[in-house]
């Protein structure tokens, strides 16, 4: 199990504090949600089959961090996550996904995650093999008669020493020997400028698996999925045998080579095995916009309606807990975590039907966000707005500086249109920013030489106090 499963509520809260400002109880839910995985599966084997997660609905206006913890969740948790629409299902029948395959991405999603683990384990072998074979092609063995040897050797590749020696001559073993060593010696200074890197750029010939699934992949349908068949590995097996040869620089050859030959070298068994066992024992699915398949109350019963509540239907098994089919095998759903979210602006969480309330126990509310949010939104995450458009400027060879009072009238005119206009909490701040800088990034490099700029109070009530207090114009523009 990866270390950062080990992660403790405090250690995750202060985690998502990196990247989230405020929305606490949320923050709490999500990181006791996640100890527990880990607590149950130090639990007593009887007891483990009996602790069911508590699934997390997260509730809160749009722009105030939902989507955003999800995404920093699933980095930090090591475990396999997934995050998917509600609203990008159907009902079994209707044409569109079916809930089932949420279950078969994150298969997926594991199986990339611990084939990425061996890969590792395994790199060191594998550069080793790869370079033997990169060797083959430059110092081809003995056996290759020399007319081959020529059509193999890169051009401009200066003529290895053993081709010349590789005469016509009647081999007596005393010359095979020697060339034998020789072809030992060579192949060593051979392998040493290989780990230099000093034939890096020199071109070789190597045999690839040609790219057929990237094509396949295109007409893999939806009703395939539900038998659990993977067109691209029906085809991609039997295109799979295909190779072409490719003249590629030696420093992608090994690249290309070591790729090969780690996926030689993981049994790929066992990966199936260990990655469906952490699916069903600490997979997280994220389930983003619910509200929208949560029929409103009130509006009759018509069209869409029908299908969304087949979508809710769908979806209790799964929640509750039960067996998916999926190409790797089954995989049963009774642990696994699911955090659902949404705004709940029209339909309320008492709009779902009973049985999916029900799943999902632990209610979270996130707050709307203020002003001062806003100025630490814009300022204190690692991925903080103002920081990416400093090192955007940056790559022009332009500083940037904010000052504190232009990011305070920045955050409150984001408040102030918040609150007139819609509320789309933090997402304003990238309206409001973009119309804020959109001269100075238009001008750089052409207009603007100077090599620092500085934002201030007076830039920004300039720019944006006009647009602000007009509402209409703030309706188009912010
Ligand atoms: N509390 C916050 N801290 C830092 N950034 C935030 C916060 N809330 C929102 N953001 C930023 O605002 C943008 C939108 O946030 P997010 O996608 O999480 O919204 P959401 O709550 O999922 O809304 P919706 O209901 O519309 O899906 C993101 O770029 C995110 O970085
Ligand atoms: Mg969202």
């Amino acid at each position: 199990m990866s270390i950062n499963n080990e992660l403790t509520p405090h250690e995750v809260v202060a985690e998502l504090d990196r990247y989230v400002i405020g929305q606490k109880e949320a923050k709490k839910s999500v990181a006791i949600a996640l100890r527990n995985r880990w607590r149950r599966l130090n639990a007593p084997a009887d007891m483990r089959e009996e602790i069911v997660p508590n699934n997390i609905i997260m509730i809160g206006p749009t722009g105030v961090g939902k989507t955003e913890i999800a995404r920093r969740l699933a980095k930090l948790s090591g475990a396999p996550f997934i995050k998917v629409e509600a609203t990008k299902f159907t009902e079994v029948g209707y044409v569109g996904r079916d809930v089932d395959s949420m279950i078969r991405d994150l298969c997926d999603i594991a199986i990339t995650i611990v084939q990425d683990e061996h890969t590792v384990s395994v790199q060191d072998r594998a550069r080793e093999l790869a370079d033997e074979r990169v060797l083959d092609i430059l110092i081809p063995p003995a056996a290759t008669s020399s007319g081959i040897r020529s059509s193999i050797t890169p051009a401009g590749a200066p003529t290895s020493p053993v081709a010349s020696q590789a005469t016509e001559r009647d081999t007596a073993s005393q010359d095979t020997s020697d060339e034998d060593s020789l072809r030992q010696r060579t192949r060593e200074k051979f392998k040493r400028m290989l780990e230099n890197g000093d034939l890096d750029t020199r071109e070789v010939e190597i045999e690839v698996a040609s790219d057929q699934s990237s094509m396949l992949q295109v007409f893999g349908p939806m009703g395939m999925e539900e038998m659990g068949v993977n067109l691209q590995d029906l085809f991609g097996n039997m295109g799979g045998k295909q190779r072409k040869k490719r003249r590629v620089p030696v420093q992608e050859a090994r690249e290309i080579l070591t790729a090969e030959e780690a996926q030689k070298l993981i049994d790929m068994d066992k990966v199936t095995k260990l990655a469906l066992e952490r699916v069903q024992q600490s997979g997280i699915v994220f389930i983003d916009e619910i509200d929208k398949v949560a029929a409103r109350s009130g509006g009759g019963k018509s069209g869409p309606d029908v299908s969304r509540e087949g979508v809710q239907r769908d979806l209790l098994p799964i929640v509750e807990g039960s067996s998916v089919m999926t190409k790797y095998g089954m995989v049963k759903t009774d642990h696994i975590l699911f955090i659902a979210s949404g705004a709940f602006h029209v339909a309320k969480p008492s709009d779902l039907i009973p049985e999916l309330q029900g799943r999902f126990p632990i209610r979270v509310e996130l707050d709307s966000l203020t002003e001062d949010d806003f100025f630490q939104i814009l300022t204190v995450p690692k991925n903080a707005l103002l920081k990416q458009y400093i090192s955007l400027m940056a790559s022009e060879g332009v500083t940037v500086a904010f000052e504190d009072e232009a990011v305070r009238e920045v955050a409150s005119m984001a408040a102030a249109v918040n609150e007139e206009v819609e509320n789309i909490g933090a997402r304003r701040l990238h309206t409001i920013l973009t119309t804020l800088l959109e001269d100075l990034l238009f001008d750089v490099p052409d207009a603007m030489r100077e090599d620092s700029f500085v934002v201030d109070r007076k830039m920004v009530t300039e720019k944006l106090a006009g647009v602000v207090q007009n509402r209409d114009l703030s309706q188009y523009i912010l």
